[in-house]
């Protein structure tokens, strides 16, 4: 601690912070551009000098470290002078075009122009111009209005991973600029439009569309990935969100959102939204009134059951609902008798269920994995996953974790990797086996198959990484494989062999409280008689019935061609959706429209377990419902007993009575025994990937977002050593056989890929084939 004076008050304080920190953290504001508390110092816009007794001129306060007895004055005749002077020059160039500017009403340098700026400018000469630049479709230029601050350019270098904005020429015709001939890219490029203390960088699809002050901010949280983003969706006065903004969370994402986060409310208002019930008549779709629409599904489900049985019906959500809306649709139905509930659109292997006490998540706190020596994370496409967990990781990964990945695809991290091993994920297990087998063995895991003379390289890499103790996570593409029960119990062994911690990321916002409010076929402690047929069973031995909530099943299950078919055999197939698609007018026979995140109050769970609530940003879009009415309505229209919420926190109560989060977090498993099994097959395997922009349903319908480069992939990507092999080139198309389907596509060759492995999209000429990760032909 040391002792200074700021402007005549003697205050204690740590060393080692800069004088404009100290001044924040007493309330005292001194004018600022350049400086911004996530990024390095650049001390570049001289907005901040003030007076240091003993110095013999003003000093940058946020390059400044403070000292014992320094005397700082932020007021002094001097400091002001200064910093009105820094101003006049800000100002000399600067359009002043405020009516006309999106930035007009938040904009830092029209602020401190009040307090700091003269009432007219003694620059005569002529104003420079600069051109505008091509940011890409998310972010429009105003370059003339850049003040140099560099936040931008420090943001796409220090947080988004890669420089992709730099400072050009010198002196009075400095410019900012992206790389020739390249655009902004980045997952969380928005976030330099709310850097930008000025109006050069906007919101493309936002820009001239409202005044900041005419718009409502109400708070929000992100669906779109595990981590629970914190969100403030600004809402117009027709009550639309038109923007959306991250609102601060030091825990969760700071002060940052990925774009994903930022640009997907663009999809809210797709011409594919619903507004009123629809039901199909002679193969004709009808708007029909709520009442018709709720009889016609309390009927249909009625008919089912007393014809065919309640296990006819299969009842499948997106984990992407919310925990009232869950929880309400499982007890709902299985007071009606169904049982045959699953969120796990995409697993494929269910051999814990029934084995696990209770809801898996992280086994931690985000700060745990962050703070551990090393991380091993198994099958996770990162970035695409959760971007801002990925930001977070490369940061943690500066300050000395150590990061291993093995995965079907080596993802640029954008961060060093002490080991980054591409395999097919048929190898995952046996890596896995090999290094449970290094570090002790296992008494659950039969690992004769494994000869220690044999075992690889890259397994004695990551061993010399994590044998003292790592954070093990599995990912998004191991749940999707058939052996996904192996991967977690030699996950867990291999943590408890090195005294490390296991944990399982979460790719949608309510994957852990899906869980927790038994949207399962099992419940924690099933009745043997209670238990239902999980997601694949229903798919595979198909019913009679589907009810499907806040999913387009087709793109977000594992297996595009088992699901439409399914659903095209069914008798009845009954939608809760915002959206109608053409798949959906073909398998559906009723579609009840009701309202996304934005538009609803509820709660998520997030990856590591933490619980929040929000409440809806907006009213209902047209005649759609929030689902928990809708729900209501239908259990009332069958007699459903105990079910007579008038608001959202009579759920929320219930849900709190019932369940206790921290008793029900846990990853223990009862002990799967079993021998592992080396698979030497050398088939090809699909990889079934969706873009980061094809995720779910709303940005798949943000249309920004649908211009970018992570939204336009090839939909075919072959591993280098495939095109080697097929002597084929990018100029080829090939021909691609899985289960039955066969379609020609031009070929892009990706030498990221692991060696045998085809990258094919799921994407709307991809649905007829099956697996995301079964195995794949292809032929010249
Ligand atoms: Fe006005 Fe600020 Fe826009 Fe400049 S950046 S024109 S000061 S609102
Ligand atoms: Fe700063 Fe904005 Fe200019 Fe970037 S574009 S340097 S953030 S003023
Ligand atoms: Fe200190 Fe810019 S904020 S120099």
């Amino acid at each position: 601690m040391i002792e200074l004076e700021l402007d005549g008050k003697k205050i204690q304080t740590n060393s080692g912070l800069s004088i404009l920190e100290v001044a924040l953290k007493e309330g005292k504001y001194i004018p600022h551009f350049c400086y911004h508390k996530k990024l390095s110092i650049a001390a570049n816009c001289r907005m901040c000098l003030v007076e240091v007794e003993k110095s013999a001129k003003p000093l940058p306060a946020c390059a400044t470290p403070v000292t014992d007895g320094m005397k700082i004055h932020t007021c002094s005749k001097l400091a002001i002078e200064a910093q009105k002077g820094v101003m006049e020059f800000l100002l000399i160039n600067h359009p002043l075009d405020c009516p006309v500017c999106d930035q007009g009403g938040e904009c830092q340098l029209q602020d401190i122009a009040v307090g700091y700026g003269g009432s007219s400018s003694r620059f005569t000469e002529e104003k420079r111009v600069v051109s505008n630049k091509d940011l890409g479709p998310l972010i429009s230029t105003e370059m003339t209005r850049c003040i140099h601050c560099s936040r931008c350019v420090r943001f796409t270098d220090e947080i988004a991973g890669y420089q992709e904005l730099g400072m050009g020429y010198r002196n009075n015709h400095v410019e900012v600029m992206p790389f020739i001939g390249k655009t902004v890219d980045s997952e969380l490029s928005g976030n330099i439009i709310d850097l930008c203390p000025v109006g050069a960088l906007n919101s493309k699809p936002f820009r001239n569309s409202a005044r900041n002050w005419e718009l409502s901010r109400r708070k929000s949280i992100s669906p779109f990935d595990g981590l629970g983003s914190n969100l403030i969706a600004q809402v117009d006065k027709y009550h639309k969100v038109v923007r959306v903004l991250p609102f601060d969370n030091d825990e969760l994402n700071e002060c940052w959102i990925s774009d994903r986060d930022r640009f997907s409310y663009e999809g809210l208002y797709h011409k594919e939204r619903i507004t009123k019930p629809m039901i199909k008549q002679n193969n004709e779709w009808i708007e029909a009134e709520w009442d018709v629409a709720i009889a016609y599904v309390a009927k249909s489900l009625h008919g089912i059951k007393e014809d065919h049985g309640a296990d006819h019906i299969g009842v499948i959500a997106s984990p992407m609902s919310t925990l009232e809306e869950l929880y309400l649709l499982q007890k709902l139905m299985r007071s009606f008798g169904v049982y045959n509930l699953d969120h796990r659109l995409t697993q494929n292997d269910f051999s814990l269920d029934g084995k696990n006490s209770g809801a898996m998540y992280l086994g931690g706190s985000i700060e745990d994995v962050l703070s551990s020596k090393s991380v091993l994370i198994i099958g996770s496409m990162l970035r695409e996953e959760d971007p801002i967990f990925a930001a977070k990781i490369r940061k943690a990964v500066k300050n000395n974790l150590q990061l291993n990945v093995i995965n079907i695809y080596q993802e640029e991290l954008l961060c060093t990797s002490h080991n980054q091993i591409t395999v097919e994920p048929r190898e995952f297990a046996h890596i896995l086996g090999e290094l449970v087998k290094l570090t002790g063995g296992s008494s659950v895991v039969e690992l004769s198959d494994i000869v220690d003379e044999e075992i690889s390289e890259h397994s004695h890499k990551i061993l010399a990484s994590i044998k003292d103790g790592a954070y093990i996570l599995l990912g998004e593409i191991a749940k999707m494989q058939n052996n996904y029960s192996q991967l977690v119990i030699l996950s867990q062994e291999l943590a408890s062999n090195i005294k490390g911690k296991f944990g399982i990321l979460s790719n949608t916002a309510n994957e852990v409280g899906a869980r927790l409010v038994e949207f399962t076929p099992h419940k924690f402690h099933s009745n043997p008689h209670e238990i239902g047929m999980n997601i694949q069973q229903m798919l595979n031995k198909p019913r009679k019935a589907y009810f499907i909530m806040n999913t387009e099943v087709e793109y977000d299950c594992y297996n595009s061609k088992q699901t439409l078919s399914a659903l095209n055999h069914a008798d009845t197939v009954m939608v809760l959706s915002p959206y109608i698609n053409e798949n959906m007018k073909l398998y559906a026979d009723v579609i009840l429209p009701i309202t996304p995140f934005a538009e609803t109050s509820g709660s998520f769970i997030n990856t590591s377990g933490v619980l929040q609530k929000f409440n809806a940003a907006t009213r209902p879009y047209g005649g759609s419902k929030p689902i928990w009415k809708v729900l209501r309505i239908i259990a009332n229209v069958l007699g459903v007993e105990d079910f007579q919420y008038d608001t959202i926190d009579e759920v929320r109560c219930e849900i709190d009575k019932k369940y206790n989060i921290s008793d029900r977090l846990n990853n223990n498993i009862d002990k799967l025994h079993f021998k592992f099994h080396k698979d030497a097959s050398d088939h090809l395997v699909r990889f079934g990937a969706q873009s980061m922009y094809g995720r779910n349903s709303i940005t798949r319908r943000a249309e920004s977002l649908q211009l970018t480069k992570q939204a336009t992939l090839p939909v075919l990507m072959i591993s280098k050593t495939l095109a080697d092999k097929l002597e084929i080139n990018g100029l080829h198309q090939i021909q691609v056989v899985q289960s039955a389907h066969t379609r020609n596509f031009n070929v892009v060759i990706d030498d990221k890929l692991a060696p045998k492995a085809v990258r094919l999209m799921v994407h709307d000429d991809t649905l007829g084939f099956g697996g995301r990760f079964d195995d794949i032909q292809i032929q010249k």
